[in-house]
């Protein structure tokens, strides 16, 4: 790191309000190959470098979930030769990063309908999960087939098969109850949206966890993400008033 990356992780460390949780749509991969006229897996590879970059930007400024969505339940609407690029890139991915996730204590989780993965990718999802159990510095969420409206479809079946079991009553459905059965339900909500290249929308990603996140947009492509603009994202959920409907104080 040079100088200034150092002065601006000391300035949001001398701060003290780190966001526990960071959520982090990873857009634009396309885009950076179309301008490089590379094809766009190419894109997908260089924004799995940037992913290493951020899980390393994460454990220095101290956050303690990164969620990142990687791959969306509408994405596999896409070309088969591009889906079938991303599931080798995640095996690549799994294959390349195992130990070392392992030794720096991340704990990596995959939350989505990973039922739809090949069998080899589900295999080395587990593996990976497996391989980084018990991890303290870092929970690392990896959304992958992943889409909120089904996994707000999935709580509301698996309280209904309880209610159907004589497990739960109806009236002790409440707000706890939907969250503890989503992919999330270990974690605190994010208080940090970010999302890179430009695009001002969600795109079905964690649409219950997000109702009190800070947003932040960049118009920095994913691929070309850096640990220093995952600062200056925290530096600017530092200036912000979060109110929850309150007054200020
Ligand atoms: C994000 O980059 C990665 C995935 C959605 C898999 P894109 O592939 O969406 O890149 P753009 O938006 O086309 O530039
Ligand atoms: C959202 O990006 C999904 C991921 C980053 C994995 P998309 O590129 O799929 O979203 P849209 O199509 O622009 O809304
Ligand atoms: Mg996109």
């Amino acid at each position: 790191m040079t100088g200034s990356n150092d002065d601006l992780l000391g300035a949001i460390r001398l701060h003290g309000t780190i966001p526990a949780h960071i959520a982090i749509i990873m857009d634009g991969n396309g885009r950076w190959a179309q301008a490089r006229s590379l094809p766009r897996p190419a894109g997908h590879q260089a924004g799995m470098a940037a992913v290493r970059e951020i899980v390393e930007g994460g454990l220095q400024a101290g956050v303690d979930v990164l969620t990142l969505f990687a791959f969306s339940q509408e994405n596999w609407q896409r070309p088969p030769a591009e889906i079938d690029a991303l599931m080798r890139l995640l095996e690549e991915y799994i294959a390349k990063e195992a130990a070392q996730l392992r030794d720096q204590g991340v704990a990596v989780r995959f939350l989505g309908d990973l039922e739809r993965l090949s069998p080899s990718a589900q295999r080395a999802v587990d593996s990976l999960v497996a391989t980084t159990a018990g991890g303290a510095n870092l929970a690392l969420n990896l959304c992958i087939s992943y889409g909120a409206r089904a996994e707000l479809a999935r709580a509301a079946r698996l309280i209904a098969e309880e209610v159907k079991a004589g497990r739960l009553v109806p009236q002790d459905v409440d707000e706890a109850c939907v969250a503890q059965r989503l992919y999330t339900a270990e974690w605190p909500d994010p208080d940090l949206l970010i999302r890179t290249s430009g695009e001002y929308r969600l795109s079905n990603f964690l649409l219950w966890q997000l109702a009190y996140a800070e947003f932040y947009v960049t118009p920095v492509l994913w691929p070309d993400f850096t640990r220093v603009h995952l600062f200056q994202a925290i530096q600017d959920y530092q200036q912000r008033d979060r109110r929850f409907g309150r007054v200020s104080l």
